[in-house]
């Protein structure tokens, strides 16, 4: 009998999802993917050692075919992602993020399985005092903006997490993602689609002055903390910030992807306000406290942002299929 543990990954096919699922393959784990989208092309490793349940997160049959008695752990990433689909699909957002954790959540609660759920930085909204520890509070605009949305449906899939925690007794945590990159990313965020439109001939696209300060944190970091979260498994169920807490401007990483790339690192300024309207509300700072995870997981974000977009641009070149994909997404 296999002593391996049993791993659901939900959004396995999906960027963070495929590189979590790749590692958890390369330890020696039995995972199941479950997805409702298509495995990208050149995941072999995936597509050979994972088992692969494809259906909607909201769907409890589905679910059961995945999350069954035998599952050890759920990491649960399968998530309406980015600030396209948040501008122009509020209800898919909205419903993916609240109903798939909870239906998650009770399947898990049912066959005994501990589960992480997969956060973000954006719960933190527009609070101005960065860095932000976990339990900083959270600072939003009005409901009639719909760039809220994808905060607030992060947030309630966070309380129905503790909420499970408290009343049902399910062991569980929260893993809050702070602007991660690397290889795979749909390229409608900033290092993708910088690195996208530069190897494409196209100047990368900086908004409003490029200003802004972010903390980019490569995948691969990012799946080591939610690796370490999964194995945390205390009565207490806390959230952990897993973000560099190097602070960057949008201007100085999308000047770093042109400088790997070469040629002559010339940029497309983008007024947010004029072409993505006032739905649009970009955060000044966006900055982790990341000392929890450091102190209890014993986790810190290692990787360089130069090193990481070299081998996001290394990656690139050696994938026609991802720079062949649309970028039309108005993303970050
Ligand atoms: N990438 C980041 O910087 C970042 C930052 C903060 C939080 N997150 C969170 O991390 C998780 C993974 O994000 P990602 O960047 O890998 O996104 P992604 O879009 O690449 O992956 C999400 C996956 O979920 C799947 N999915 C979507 N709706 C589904 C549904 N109804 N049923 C089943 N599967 C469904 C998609 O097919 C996709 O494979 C998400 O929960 C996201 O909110 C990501």
């Amino acid at each position: 009998m296999s002593s391996s543990p049993r791993i659901v990954v939900t959004g396995g096919h999906g960027f963070i999802g495929s590189h979590l699922a790749e590692r958890l393959v390369t330890t020696g784990a039995d995972v199941t993917v479950f997805d409702a989208g298509a495995l990208p092309p050149t995941l072999d490793l995936l597509r050979r050692h994972a088992q692969h349940v494809s259906g909607d997160v909201r769907d409890p049959d589905r679910l059961a075919e995945a999350i069954t008695p035998r599952t050890d752990l759920v990491f649960h990433l399968a998530a309406t992602v980015g600030v396209d689909t948040y501008l122009h699909r509020p209800l898919d957002v909205i419903d993916v993020n609240f109903t798939g954790t909870q239906r998650v959540l009770e399947r898990a609660a049912r066959v005994g399985a501990r589960v992480v759920v997969a956060s973000t930085s954006e719960i933190f909204g527009k609070n101005p005092a960065v860095p932000w520890r976990e339990d900083a509070d959270r600072v939003l605009g009005p409901t009639n903006v719909q760039r809220w949305c994808y905060s607030t449906s992060k947030a309630l899939a966070e309380h129905l997490t503790f909420g499970f925690v408290q009343q049902h007794q399910v062991s569980a945590c929260v893993v809050r993602y702070f602007n991660i990159y690397g290889p795979r990313q749909r390229p409608a965020y900033v290092i993708s689609r910088s690195v996208h439109r530069a190897l494409n001939g196209r100047p990368p696209v900086v908004y409003d002055q490029g200003s802004q300060t972010r903390s980019f944190t490569y995948v691969t970091d990012a799946v080591e903390g939610t690796v370490l979260a999964g194995a945390y498994d205390r009565a207490a169920a806390p959230a952990f910030n897993i973000g560099s807490m190097r602070e960057t401007t949008i201007g100085d990483a999308v000047a770093m992807v042109t400088a790997v790339i070469g040629g002559g690192g010339s940029t497309l300024a983008v007024d947010t306000n004029g072409q993505l309207g006032a739905g649009y509300q970009d955060l000044p700072r966006r900055i982790p406290d990341a000392t929890r995870a450091r102190l209890l997981l014993g986790w810190s974000a290692e990787t360089d942002l130069r090193d990481g977009i070299a081998r996001t641009v290394e990656w690139a070149r050696a994938n026609p299929w991802w720079l062949a994909t649309d970028d039309s997404g108005a993303g970050r």
